[in-house]
């Protein structure tokens, strides 16, 4: 298989940056392609790590060959209470590593490297939150694939078009920390399908069919719909909350875990946490494999 960007898996990072842009209209494919070659050239010698990623119409238009047919923009959903806006954008950027002054410099670098194609949509510095909590303070990533389990949840597989690339979905949620604070810890833990302190999964009547957790482990057709989860905290005191981001080898993984937590899927139920925090951005991206980058022109 193509080797993937490898920064996708690089685990550890306790800083993270978190660029979105818009794609000039002018901007054509070799304007583009100077501005990613000028972006790797600096996280070449940056001692962090940074994945490029691109929307549906950006990368159909920059390498046809490599863009799997299941590449589409991210619909709105309408829930009966919630909705998940989409904000489409062309390019994504994800720096992150040890100290957030060399992810801070290698941000700084890639945006200079993206402004004369792209407009600036997002820019979001992130952040881990004590032992890898959530602002609402539950562990998040207990569940998430280990080991060569992450390479299949999330790269499209050998022989496949685009393999050693990733679907990608990004969604910055803003939470309501007052209103979740305000509820017991066992509501809380209804809420997420987990125990608070230690991560511990509810089994059996004591996990609802609302739970953040059984709304998004779900199995088709006996096969588990993993997806590579690598979400950060992010904020001030005012504003604050998780931006998601996560890994695929089929967009579908993605959005039946979306369809089933906004209440639009099978049994109607929908994801309770999302009463205490709404999305707004939503956007699905194509991560191409490392030699698919490297080949732009
Ligand atoms: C407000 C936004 C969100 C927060 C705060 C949040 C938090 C959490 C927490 C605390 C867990 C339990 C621990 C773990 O296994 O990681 C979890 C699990 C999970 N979340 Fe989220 N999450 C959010 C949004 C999403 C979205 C949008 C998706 C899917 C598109 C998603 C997919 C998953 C999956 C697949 C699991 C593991 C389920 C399992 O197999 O047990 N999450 N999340």
């Amino acid at each position: 298989m193509p080797e993937p960007q490898r920064a996708i898996f690089h685990e550890g990072s306790r800083h993270h940056h978190f660029l979105e842009y818009s794609l000039n209209g002018a901007a054509d494919n070799a304007a583009l392609a100077q501005s990613i070659s000028a972006a790797r050239k600096a996280a070449e010698a940056s001692p962090v790590a940074m994945v490029v990623a691109f929307g549906p119409k950006a990368w159909r238009r920059l390498s046809p060959d490599q863009t799997p047919e299941a590449l589409c923009d991210f619909q709105p959903i309408t829930g009966a209470n919630h909705q998940a806006p989409a904000t489409q954008r062309d390019v994504f950027v994800w720096v992150h590593g040890e100290h957030h002054d060399d992810v801070l410099d290698l941000a700084l670098a890639a945006n200079k490297a993206f402004q004369p194609t792209c407009a600036p949509a997002l820019d979001l510095a992130a952040f881990v939150y004590h032992d890898s909590r959530d602002l609402t303070g539950f562990i998040d990533g207990s569940a998430n694939p280990k080991d060569d389990a992450r390479i299949d949840a999330a790269l499209v597989p050998d022989g496949e078009v685009g393999a050693g690339g990733a679907f990608v979905f990004t969604q910055r949620w803003v939470h309501d920390l007052e209103a979740f604070g305000s509820l017991a810890t066992e509501d809380q833990e209804r809420i997420i399908g987990r125990t608070k302190p230690d991560s511990i999964e509810l089994e059996g009547d004591a996990m609802p069919p609302w739970s953040h957790v059984s709304r998004t482990d779900v199995k088709i057709d006996g096969v588990a719909q993993k997806i590579y989860r690598r979400s950060a905290p992010y904020g001030t005191a005012t504003e604050h909350g998780l931006y998601f981001l996560a890994f695929a080898c089929d967009p579908t993984r993605i959005q039946v875990q979306l369809d089933r937590m906004y209440g639009v899927a099978d049994d109607g139920e929908y994801d309770h946490l999302i009463d205490y925090s709404r999305a707004v951005t939503g956007s699905y991206w194509f991560a191409p494999s490392q030699q698919a980058l490297v080949a732009l022109k």
